[in-house]
């Protein structure tokens, strides 16, 4: 039976449009995506993990069959606990590839009903990554191009209340 929901977990730490891309194509193949924001809880992240739910939430508004949920825990229990077979990554780079294989067997490992679905970032994506758009906000440069509409104003906020 082909399977109608996929999970999209990454750290959010923020959403990019990079993220956007998958999201909204993933949103096109399945009935349901569910964005999981995985985070380490002993580990602090950039932004707090209810604002990065947040701003994924206020990214995907116009798009009714994607859940953004928080999880502190392993990306192979959150699977089984939503039963949830298919686990999507986007992909930049062959280095992306080579470490995003390596994750994918080890889930498989931890939940043998798992599958890993690759989907090659669209072109113009591939350069923008969360750490990127950190370092960028840091110093102040513009983001539109990096971050999705709705987040900006988000990001931009937090930057300036660390400076
Ligand atoms: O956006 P990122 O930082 O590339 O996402 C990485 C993420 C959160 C998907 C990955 O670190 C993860 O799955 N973390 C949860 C812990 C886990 O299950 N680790 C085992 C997989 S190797």
């Amino acid at each position: 039976m082909g399977e109608t929901r996929c999970l999209y977990p990454g750290s959010f730490d923020p959403v990019t449009v990079g993220h956007m891309d998958i999201i909204s194509r993933a949103a096109a193949m399945f009935d349901e995506v569910v964005v999981g924001v995985l985070h380490n809880p002993e580990k602090k992240g950039c932004f707090p993990v209810e604002k990065r739910v947040e701003m994924l939430k206020k990214a995907c508004r116009e798009m009714p069959n994607v859940r953004v949920i928080a999880y502190g825990g392993l990306l192979a229990q959150l699977t089984k606990e939503e039963n949830i077979r298919v686990v999507v990554r986007g992909v930049r780079t062959a280095a992306d590839l080579e470490s995003e294989t390596m994750m994918a067997h080890v889930n498989r490992q931890l939940n043998p009903a798992l599958e890993t679905v690759f989907l090659p970032a669209s072109p113009g994506f591939a350069e923008v990554s969360a750490s990127m758009v950190r370092q960028l906000a840091q110093f102040g440069a513009p983001l539109s191009a990096y971050v999705p509409l709705q987040a900006l104003p988000d990001v931009a906020a937090a930057f300036q209340q660390m400076k």
